[in-house]
């Protein structure tokens, strides 16, 4: 992500800067008012549309009843995911789950209160005729569409995992139907952080090619994937039109968009050191936050200090990997040790996949309210990493 300032709501800045001094670093913070303003603004890019929110983005529990206080469902990817949506209080009629494995001991976990589920290949939805008899389901296509994005984050290509091709997807639904599910309609998610809206209109083009071949349906979800800088009003009216053809209520799972830019990474440097060369030294790195030894993904870093003269550094985690860096040739100004700085655009796909490699303990999560700090997940103790190990 390489985008200018998020814009945060008045005052989180100072607030973040009196956190980082109280706070334990590494630590996640979040701008819950901002989150309930880009709520609003898809709201009325969509209107009309039903929101799930992919909880995979940031599904701490807090967020999480908040968004559903606003009215939005969630869209989960694991057993694991519906069961924190539940424990929020999501009901199964507010949970679209997805994704192309699920198991026969998740699907009988799920049995006495099924979500929603997007089947997505036909041992799946054979697999979900058996066990969840009745439920009601939606079937994903795979449009075979190149779209702008990393590779990693590309669903909807011929050769991704996903979904049904456009021409199976008629025969899924009346199979559907025969093997008494309940077919609502069909899926599509053409990837993760989509700027552009030729993308998305293409994929939707792909949806109304088979509208002959399908006929009316109740439900048409468009799926996720709205980068921070897309004009959503670009796609918007053609994604009404879409569900119009078909007669159906859209729905959509926005993750990324509701939350990257309300969220933040604070760590503090410890030390600059030059090899070939200049390096900061932080607390937090790949462990924490792993988009950019992942995705190589650029995010902009805001100094919660000030120093005096200005330095370009490449910034460094704590790991023993030379690709822990979280990013390279940052002009600064130069920080005394224990100085505080933050990485933007990190609300998103930041604290839900820090990983425990190297007995990282989870970052501390808190979100600001807009008159003071709520935690949201403490920082994880170190013997819980080994606990159930003996
Ligand atoms: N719906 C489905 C079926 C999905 O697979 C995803 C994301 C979403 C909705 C939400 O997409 P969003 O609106 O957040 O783009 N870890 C990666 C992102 C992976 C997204 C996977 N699926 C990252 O850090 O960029």
């Amino acid at each position: 992500m390489n985008l200018a300032m998020p814009q945060f709501t008045e005052g989180f800045l100072e607030a973040l800067k009196e956190a980082a001094r109280r706070f334990p670093t590494p630590f996640y913070a979040y701008d819950l008012p901002q989150v309930e303003r880009e709520v609003a603004l898809f709201r009325e890019a969509f209107p009309g549309a039903r929101l799930f929110y992919a909880l995979k983005a940031n599904p701490r529990l807090g967020l999480l009843r908040r968004l559903r206080a606003l009215g939005l469902g969630v869209e989960a990817v694991s057993l694991g995911e519906v069961l924190r949506a539940y424990r929020a209080g999501f009901g199964p009629e507010e949970v679209v789950l997805n994704g192309p494995v699920k198991t026969p001991e998740d699907l009988r976990v799920l049995a006495e209160r099924p979500p929603y589920v997007v089947l997505d290949s036909w041992p799946d939805l054979r697999r979900v005729a058996r066990l969840l008899p009745g439920v009601r389901v939606l079937v994903r296509v795979n449009p075979g569409l190149e779209v702008a994005t990393h590779a990693h984050l590309a669903t909807a290509r011929k050769e991704s995992q996903f979904g049904f091709l456009p021409e199976e997807a008629p025969s899924a639904l009346e199979e559907a139907q025969a093997l008494g599910l309940r077919p609502l309609g069909l899926h599509l998610h053409l990837g993760s952080h989509l700027d552009r809206p030729e993308d998305f209109l293409r994929g939707y083009r792909v949806l109304e090619g088979l509208r002959g071949a399908v006929g009316p349906l109740e439900v048409l979800d468009l799926g996720g994937g709205f980068g921070p800088a897309l004009d959503l009003k670009a796609l918007a009216p053609e994604a009404a039109r879409l569900s119009a053809l078909y007669g159906a209520q859209l729905w959509l799972e926005p993750g990324r968009r509701l939350v990257a830019g309300a969220g933040v990474l604070v760590v503090r440097v410890w030390g600059e050191k030059r090899t070939g060369r200049p390096y900061l030294l932080l607390d937090g790195g790949m462990s924490v936050f792993l988009r950019p030894a992942l995705y190589g993904a650029r995010h902009p870093v805001l100094p919660l200090y000030e120093g005096e003269g200005e330095g370009v550094y490449d910034l460094a985690g704590p790991a023993c990997e030379a690709g822990d860096v979280l990013a390279r040739e940052v002009r600064l100004p130069r920080p005394e040790e224990g100085d505080a700085l933050a990485f933007l655009w990190a609300g998103a796909y930041g604290g839900s996949m820090a990983t425990p490699y190297l007995d990282t303990p989870a970052p501390l999560e808190v979100a600001w309210t807009g008159s003071g700090w709520e935690v949201l997940r403490p920082r994880g103790r170190i013997e819980a990493l080994w606990a159930g190990e003996g």
